[in-house]
């Protein structure tokens, strides 16, 4: 049966990210989505807050769960019986990095590929990053994020 990985940092998972999940559920026997710890970032929202932000939104697919990977992604992938990452794509410079990554990746498990999506034009501009950055100065997030990830990041910055 398929299994396939959309890791991320998801802090918070936004309608872009929402939408590649949606799109890989359509795909795949079975999806997984990994909330991943990344060392290059200091996350806003917890580990634990992050899975139930995700639990909640992907709820009405059936053939979706969420999990988190402490370690390498592909020993994860090993570990769950996953053969393939699904990653999704927004300009050039994510491919470049992308690419790197999923080359290393290889390095470490031959039998895991990863899979690029295209993101929506819609969500092209999209980012968790951009999302804090106009939550925390007060600015609508409205059809950037689920209704769910707006309440709390209204919690986390304190606002009405
Ligand atoms: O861009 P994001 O959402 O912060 O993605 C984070 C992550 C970890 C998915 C990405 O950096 C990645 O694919 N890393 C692969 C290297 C690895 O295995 N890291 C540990 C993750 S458990």
């Amino acid at each position: 049966m398929s299994l396939a990985l959309v890791p991320g940092s998801f802090d918070p998972v936004t309608n872009g990210h929402l939408d590649i999940i949606r799109r890989t559920s359509s795909l795949f026997e079975r999806v997984c989505v990994v909330v991943a710890t990344n060392s290059r970032k200091a996350p806003l929202f917890t580990v634990e807050e992050r899975l139930d932000m995700l639990s909640e939104v992907c709820a009405p697919y059936a053939n979706v769960t969420v999990d988190v990977c402490e370690g390498l992604l592909v020993h994860f992938a090993a570990r769950c019986g996953a053969q393939v990452i699904v990653k999704g794509l927004r300009f050039v410079s994510d491919f470049e990095n992308e690419l790197q990554m999923a080359r290393l990746n290889l390095t470490q498990n031959s039998a895991v590929e990863t899979v690029f999506l295209p993101t929506g034009v819609e969500f092209s501009a999209l980012s968790s990053s951009i999302v804090k950055e106009i939550a925390r100065l007060g600015g609508a997030v409205e059809g950037l994020v689920p209704d769910s990830v707006q309440r709390h990041l209204r919690k986390k910055y304190a606002q009405p």
